[in-house]
């Protein structure tokens, strides 16, 4: 296939993730944010996604299996099954997940785990080369495929390839623990452009550049001897449209009057999560439970409803956590559920996109309460499923990437059970005017900066030409939304320090 380039003047768009997620089962699917983001620039573009099928074959040939779904031309691999444990279960879920929450206790540092890293990335690389036209964009994702541009330098391309880290980076010291961290940095600096979730994580990649490399910033780009890399702050957004359309759904309106009337009259807090330790899940169970000992007036007036589908099970502690979750949900209703009060449901199951909005909808309080999240979404799509008249409250955790876009939210350190609990308590004591005033600013932000709005961002920046000046560095922080998050001067300064303190 893939030579043909498209009839338009865009340029084409190769997208490059570690899944190709793209539902076809129509308006009650619950696609991710990626997917929906990604259709909408590969339709336009004629463009290809490309990644793991998710399946497993017997041994690795690089055959690659195309398809056409919703409108998006995909191409996929299977992995053979050392692929998978050593590169999807191992490096990627073992080691740069819980390094990159700052969960250097659940960081498993081994050599086969990095060795099947460089291995998966060069076969991805190996598949991809044939694909790529001189004038594609390359658009890669996520921390499964760090060094996926390097592997593609090393086969040649000059193409404009461009990251987005839908995760968290982590600071200095942290990676440092890492084997082989600058390496895996320093190939980071073959990408044209690297998007961040917020200003937080960016400042963190270039604290590490100016230790580590003594790269300098020249406005929002990093440069490094030949190379100049863009760092922007890009954070991902919902598709609103989609999104809000549910309020129209039959599905929505069912799972919100199912949720209104099995609540009888009381006050429904609801988490939706994938079950993993960077949510605070624990903590968040445990704050619940301090609210119901500490305000005894509140108790079989609320109910806490937690949906956490399972994932990643191959991995040990995702198992732990879900054993332990099981076991405080058990303990928190053993202590305080009355013969018609069951103070948490706990949910292991997924539920659609329409079902989710109703769910939301029918909700008080909206709790996500992440220990540390590149973004998390959830936050957005709790705010935007409220009813405008009479909006319900979202108590976010101040380390999620969301909270510099949405300070009107209850924000709480999620490692504070006590604060989670007063958190809980404010919202659902807040008055209607407040509430409103809220939720009309977060949906402000919401709106302005949703998923288009991203991906746009981002392929503008991937586009333009080298030796184009770089602009400002985008930011949604709706504080900062005339000003660039952070001007060249004092990055400099900043740059200068940090190298200077750590050297
Ligand atoms: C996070 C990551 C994504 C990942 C998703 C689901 O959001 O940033 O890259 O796809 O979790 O995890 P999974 O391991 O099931 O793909």
């Amino acid at each position: 296939m893939p030579h043909t380039q498209t009839q338009s003047s865009t340029p084409r768009l190769i997208a490059v993730s570690n899944r190709v997620q793209v539902e076809t089962d129509g308006e009650n699917a619950n696609r991710g944010g990626l997917a929906v983001a990604l259709a909408a620039a590969l339709r336009q573009s004629n463009g290809i996604w490309f990644g793991w099928s998710g399946e497993q074959t017997e041994e690795f040939t690089g055959q690659i299996a195309f398809r056409r779904a919703d409108g998006v031309a995909t191409a996929t691999i299977d992995l053979e099954a050392q692929d998978i444990d050593e590169y999807y279960n191992g490096f990627a879920n073992r080691t740069l997940w819980p390094l990159f929450h700052y969960r250097l206790d659940l960081t498993e540092i081994a050599r086969d785990f990095a060795g099947g890293y460089a291995r998966v990335n060069e076969r991805f690389a190996d598949t991809l080369s044939p694909l790529i036209a001189p004038d594609d964009l390359i658009w890669v994702h996520d921390y499964h495929l760090m060094p996926l541009g390097s592997q593609l330098r090393a086969r040649g391309f000059a193409n404009r390839i461009g990251f987005f880290l839908h995760i968290p980076w982590p600071p200095p010291s942290l990676l440092m623990s890492l084997p082989g961290h600058s390496d895996l940095a320093r190939g980071m600096l073959d990408y044209d452009v690297i998007g961040f979730q917020s200003e937080e994580w960016r400042q963190a990649f270039i604290d590490y550049a100016a230790v580590q490399f003594e790269a300098t910033i020249d406005g929002d780009a990093l440069r490094l001897g030949e190379r100049c890399t863009r760092l922007l702050v890009c954070p991902i957004g919902l598709d609103i449209a989609d999104f809000s359309g549910a309020v129209h759904s039959i599905a929505a309106k069912q799972a919100e009057t199912r949720l209104v009337a099995s609540a009888v009259g009381r006050d429904m807090i609801v988490g939706v999560d994938r079950l993993d330790y960077s949510k605070g899940l624990q903590e968040r169970f445990a704050a619940y439970e301090r609210l119901l000992a500490d305000h005894p007036e509140l108790r079989e007036k609320i109910s806490l409803l937690q949906i956490a589908p399972p994932s990643r099970g191959d991995v040990a502690s995702y198992r732990q956590i879900r054993a332990e979750l099981d076991a405080l949900s058990g303990h928190i209703n053993g202590a305080y559920a009355s013969i018609d009060w069951v103070p948490i449901r706990y949910v292991n199951q997924g539920y659609s996109r329409d079902e989710l909005f109703g769910i939301y909808r029918a909700a008080r309080v909206g709790l996500v309460t992440p220990l540390r999240d590149g973004m998390n979404l959830v936050a957005k799509e709790y705010v935007v499923a409220q009813d405008p008249a009479d909006p319900g409250v979202l108590v976010l955790s101040r380390f999620a990437g969301a909270a510099a876009q949405l300070p009107e939210a209850v924000l709480v350190n999620p490692h504070s059970i006590e604060e989670i609990a007063e958190g809980i308590a404010r919202a659902l004591a807040m008055p209607l005017a407040e509430r409103q005033e809220r939720h009309q600013a977060m949906l402000a932000t919401i709106t302005r900066h949703d998923v288009r709005w991203w991906s746009e961002t981002f392929m503008a920046a991937l586009a333009e030409e080298p030796g184009q000046a770089p602009g400002p560095a985008p930011t949604a922080d709706p504080a900062s939304d005339s000003a660039p998050a952070d001007s060249a001067p004092a990055n400099v300064a900043r740059l200068r320090d940090a190298a200077s303190a750590q050297r």
